[in-house]
Order: structure tokens, then C-alpha cells, then sequence
């Protein structure tokens, strides 16, 4: 499957992480392109240049490229050293963009899926910004996983902390952690909040369990 990469910081990720999964580079202006990755990438500047063609770019950074969509490592399911974030049935495909971008940026060994979202969809990509090359983005079913279950939630416990080789579950939006698998947490954390604030949105919640634990 092939997706859409859609501006420099997508581009960039994903030549950064996965070159080899990067293809039809398009810039719109060569001198230009040069001078933005000079400036916030040079790491990527002869790989991108290298790489592309000038033509027409919907995107205003005037970068774009197609990305294969890799097989996701699903060895994290079982064995890891990180945690491994859990998100049950999410149904904002810009939150769960936001969550793969925080677990790449804490040094979450991957962002696994259940329900029906698609993890490639364009507007979860547009929110990780490409760093679903970073890490592996997979979906599962909620009896996949093994090891210690962490589920975050307003009413677990806020002195609960976070094992090195957790799944951390984190819920939806409308209905927080499914009962299948609340039903086998090992424990229940929560983000203490200040009094009348109900929940976190569930990126933000993530990073701060993940930086928590770092
Ligand atoms: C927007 S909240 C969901 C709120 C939802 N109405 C509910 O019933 O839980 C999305 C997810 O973020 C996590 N979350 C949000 N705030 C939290 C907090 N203060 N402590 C722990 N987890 C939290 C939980 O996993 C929650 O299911």
C-alpha cells in the first residue's frame, strides 16, 4: 500500500527513518527546498535533493512524496523495552497523529491500534507528521498484546507507575478503555487533574505518562 507524503516534515521523517520506503519525490522550487532543509534538517538535504524532481506541490512547504506503507516489527507485541502505547477504538484521526508523534519523541517502541481507524489514514499521517516511519504502527486485536497491561484513566491510581515493558492503553475519546481489556489491567493509572476538569485529551495524556516515566 502507498500513501501520500504530504510536506518537508513528513518527507523529511520518513527519509530520515525509512528512506528505502520513500519514492516520487516532487519539489516545487529546488533553491528553496534547499535552503528550508538547510536551515531545520541538513541531515536530509542531499537524500531529499538527490531523490527529487520539480513540479507542481499542493503543500506550502512545496515538498512532497509517495510512501509505502512498511510491515510493522509485531515482535513489540510480546517482548519489549519501552512501552508500547495501546490505543483502544480511537476515533479522531488527528489525536491519534499527535499520540504516534509524542511515543516516537519518548521512546515508545511502537503505537498499536484496535477498532476501525486506519493508522495510515492521511490525517493521522498530517498529525505524526511522518514519524509513523519512526516506530512500528500496528493493528490488533485487544487479546494481542502481552504483558503488563497499564491502563491510563482519570480514576485509577495516581501514585501508579509505568514498567519499562508496559502497554500502556489509553482510551477514546467519547468512551475511555473498552472492558476487554480494563478487564485485564495489571494496574490503573491516572494524571492527577486539577478539581472540575473531567479528562486530557488523549495525546496529551499520553505524553505525560511517557515523559512521567522517562
Ligand atoms: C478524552 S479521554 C476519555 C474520556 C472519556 N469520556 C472517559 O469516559 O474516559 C481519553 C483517554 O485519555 C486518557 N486520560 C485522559 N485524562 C486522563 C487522566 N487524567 N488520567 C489518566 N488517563 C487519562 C484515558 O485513557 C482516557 O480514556
Amino acid at each position: 500500500m502507498k500513501v501520500a507524503l504530504e510536506g518537508f516534515h513528513c518527507v523529511k521523517h520518513a527519509l530520515r527513518f525509512a528512506p528505502e520506503c520513500v519514492s516520487d519525490v516532487v519539489v516545487r522550487d529546488p533553491a528553496a527546498v534547499r535552503a528550508l532543509a538547510e536551515r531545520l534538517a541538513p541531515d536530509v538535504v542531499d537524500l531529499l535533493l538527490s531523490r527529487a524532481v520539480v513540479g507542481e506541490v499542493a503543500h506550502h512547504t512545496g515538498v512532497s512524496a509517495v510512501g509505502a506503507v512498511p510491515s510493522p516489527d509485531r515482535s513489540v507485541l510480546s517482548a519489549r523495552t519501552s512501552p508500547l502505547v495501546l490505543l483502544d477504538a480511537p476515533r479522531s484521526p488527528g489525536n491519534a497523529g499527535a499520540v504516534i508523534r509524542v511515543a516516537a519523541a519518548a521512546g515508545a517502541c511502537g503505537v498499536a491500534f484496535t477498532g476501525t481507524l486506519d493508522p495510515w489514514h492521511p490525517t493521522v499521517l498530517r498529525g505524526s507528521a511522518g514519524l509513523h516511519y519512526a516506530l512500528p504502527v500496528l493493528r490488533v486485536g485487544p487479546s494481542d498484546v502481552t504483558g503488563p497491561l497499564v491502563v491510563l484513566d482519570a480514576d485509577g491510581d495516581p501514585s501508579a507507575s509505568l514498567p519499562g515493558d508496559a502497554v500502556l492503553v489509553v482510551g477514546s475519546e467519547r468512551s475511555g478503555v473498552g472492558a476487554s481489556l480494563r478487564e485485564r489491567a495489571d494496574l490503573v493509572m491516572a494524571l492527577p487533574m486539577r478539581d472540575g476538569v473531567s479528562s486530557l485529551n488523549l495525546a496529551t495524556a499520553v505524553a505525560a505518562a511517557l515523559y512521567r516515566a522517562r
